[in-house]
């Protein structure tokens, strides 16, 4: 147990919702790139897979390829990584571009050096001492991580959910609301509930919302 915990400790560093994404310089499919001077004004999801090569990683990739029009559509940049070297990461681009046509048009980190990884809490050692997890980290334009998710080796993300959450951040900024249970685009968001007897006087009045009780309001955007 207590070599368990020191092994977290050396390589496990966990940033969390509202740090500042931490910067880093790394060489990338696209070149080096600083990571704080990618994409200025831009919100970027930074992702990383277990391996070049490797089935779930290649439809996860691609899966990213074919919808980075929508990405696009939201202001959104598109960064990759695994620790792998340059040369796999060109390789395997090449074969799944000639073996299926998918490009994968985005930047993708060789982290052959764990660098980038370790600061984003991507090895977990009780997953693989070797090999990065299915991590997602959402960044705002001001760099700051808004949202994490990280899945383990064997279960491949979902695109419709990582779209459905970049729209909804975004949404939820502009309009200063919450978003329900399974919201989509199109669908009523959650007013904040009310902070002073006064506002909550409003909100009893407010005909403009569904009212449920005080606490519990929608309106549609
Ligand atoms: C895969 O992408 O298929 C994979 C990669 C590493 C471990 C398990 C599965």
């Amino acid at each position: 147990m207590e070599n368990q915990e020191m092994k977290h400790e050396e390589v496990f560093k966990m940033p969390v919702i509202g740090d500042i994404a931490p910067d880093f310089t790394a060489v990338t499919t696209t070149g080096t790139i600083k990571f704080h001077d990618f994409a200025k004004d831009k919100w970027v999801v930074l992702f990383s897979h277990p391996a070049d090569f490797t089935p779930v990683c290649t439809t996860e990739m691609s899966g990213f390829a074919l919808r980075k029009d929508e990405f696009d559509a939201l202001n959104t940049e598109l960064m990759g990584l695994s620790i792998d070297s340059i040369h796999s990461h060109l390789a395997w681009v090449s074969n799944v571009k000639e073996k299926t046509g998918v490009y994968f048009d985005f930047p993708i980190i060789a982290d052959i050096d764990m660098k980038v990884s370790k600061l984003y809490g991507m090895l977990q050692p009780n997953e693989s001492e070797t090999a990065a997890v299915r991590a997602v980290f959402f960044i705002d334009p001001n760099k700051k991580i808004r949202l994490i998710m990280y899945y383990p080796l064997n279960v491949g993300r979902n695109m419709d959910e990582i779209l459905r959450a970049l729209n909804a951040l975004q949404t939820a900024d502009k309009y200063k609301v919450a978003m329900p249970l399974d919201w989509k685009p199109g669908e009523k968001v959650i007013v904040p509930p009310p902070k002073t007897l006064a506002e909550m006087k409003a909100r009893n009045e407010d005909t403009s919302v569904e009212r449920i009780d005080f606490y519990l309001a929608k309106k549609s955007i």
